[in-house]
């Protein structure tokens, strides 16, 4: 077997459990294939990415755990696209980043994060994310996001926006 075959065989293997785990989802919700849009359907597919990649350290409903340094995405992430900084830290955080998730998969998975869990936040002229810039973002590792993420949070809360509780009780705390 060469390694190309090995490559694709390993996408092929995660694409083919997102496929399950939508239909799952899908027979939980009780929708037949006939009556969901396309549009309804690629949200599904979206959504399978978050809950395979995200949300065992997110958890499905988003509420991270403040005690692990997890934050919480509710009415808290959109805040971060109001700033220049802030939209590119979603992309480049250590855990969207470092994902198997590709640039476009991550782009779709980022737009889904922020429209499930924090619409109110967003600014109004929200653009979604594209592939080319998570593409041009994602590469540029943190040295350390800690500080970066309490940057943030200073800069937003001078705009009246108050981000989720991070890095709780720990000494790195500002
Ligand atoms: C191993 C656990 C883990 C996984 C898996 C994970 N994350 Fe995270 N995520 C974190 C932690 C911890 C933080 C807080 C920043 C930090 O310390 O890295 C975070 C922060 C974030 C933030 C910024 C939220 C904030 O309020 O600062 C976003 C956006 C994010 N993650 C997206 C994702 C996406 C998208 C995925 C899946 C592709 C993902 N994460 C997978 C642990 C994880």
């Amino acid at each position: 077997m060469t390694r190309g075959m090995r490559l694709a065989g390993k996408g092929w293997r995660r694409r083919w459990a997102a496929a399950i785990l939508l239909c799952a989802t899908r027979a939980v919700a009780g929708e037949g294939a006939a009556d969901g849009s396309s549009a309804a359907q690629l949200r599904q597919a979206v959504r399978a990415d978050y809950v395979l990649q995200c949300a065992g350290c997110h958890r499905v409903d988003g509420r991270g755990s403040s005690r692990h340094g997890i934050p919480d995405f509710r009415d808290s992430v959109g805040a971060f696209a109001r700033l220049p900084a802030g939209r590119e830290y979603l992309i480049r955080v250590p855990g969207a980043a470092q994902s198997q998730l590709d640039n476009a998969e991550l782009a779709a998975v980022l737009n889904w994060v922020l429209e499930e869990f924090s619409p109110a936040q967003l600014p109004a002229d929200f653009r979604p994310y594209t592939e080319q810039e998570v593409e041009a973002a994602r590469p540029r590792r943190y040295e350390d996001v800690v500080p970066v993420r309490h940057g943030l949070a200073k800069a937003l809360s001078d705009q009246g926006f108050n981000l989720a509780d991070y890095s709780y009780g720990s000494d790195r705390k500002p």
